[in-house]
């Protein structure tokens, strides 16, 4: 008998804890983690690098990228936050960047985050998860994610919050791989939910599925 390896998919927009949740499930479970937003983060980060603007076509960086490693240095910085999201507009990028993924999981299996894991890299992944939360409350968590506990002023939430609702606009109206929640996703919504508590509702999820297969 072959077991198939188990492939999760983990979706949702910007900072709403999609990464928090792929990582302590991949850890749980025993799986390896991918974090598919750091491919098109690298692309970004080698146009930038090479003095080229993100919203220019990107392909050839994508295809560099298919083999090279992952530099994981700069690339959580606002500049390529927006040229990321630029990059991965592009459905040229989006291609050459499809295969890595699918090789990723292939063997092994894998937890995946991204916006288009359950919905085109693996349509037919034992679990879905759509895992999402208010604007606001992901301004708030990226702002400590990278100031720690720096209090925020009304009129920089505000600011933080139209950027994060910009991007989730781009990610989600792009004719390639929207965002888009699949048909066949569970939603998490996180707004009053801690991290250990988002992992439980994933495990059980998780513990039904496999059950039933
Ligand atoms: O998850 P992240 O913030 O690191 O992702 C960076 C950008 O990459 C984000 O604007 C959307 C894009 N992305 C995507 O289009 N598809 C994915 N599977 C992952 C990320």
């Amino acid at each position: 008998m072959t077991v198939r390896p188990l492939v999760i998919a983990v979706d949702g927009p910007a900072a709403a804890g999609k990464g928090t949740l792929a990582k302590a499930l991949a850890a749980k479970l025993g799986l390896p983690y991918l974090d598919t937003g750091l491919l098109y983060r690298a692309v970004a980060r080698r146009m930038v690098n090479a003095g080229l603007d993100p919203a220019g076509d990107a392909s050839a960086e994508a295809q560099a990228l298919q083999q090279a490693d992952l530099a994981r240095t700069d690339l959580r910085v606002p500049e390529i936050d927006r040229g990321a999201s630029l990059v991965a507009a592009q459905p040229a990028v989006r291609a050459a960047l499809l295969e890595r993924q699918r090789v990723f999981a292939s063997e092994t299996g894998a937890v995946v985050d991204g916006r288009d894991i359950g919905t085109v890299v693996f349509p037919d992944a034992d679990v879905k998860f759509f895992i999402t939360a208010s604007p606001r409350t992901r301004a708030l968590r990226r702002h400590h994610q990278v100031h720690g506990g720096t209090p925020l002023d009304e009129g920089a939430l505000e600011a933080a919050v139209a950027e994060i609702v910009a991007r989730d606009e781009r990610d989600s109206s792009r004719e390639t791989a929207p965002l888009v929640q699949a048909p066949d996703a569970i939603l998490i919504e996180t707004d009053t939910l801690s991290a250990a508590e988002v992992l439980d509702k994933a495990c059980e999820t998780v513990a039904l599925r496999c059950a039933r297969n």
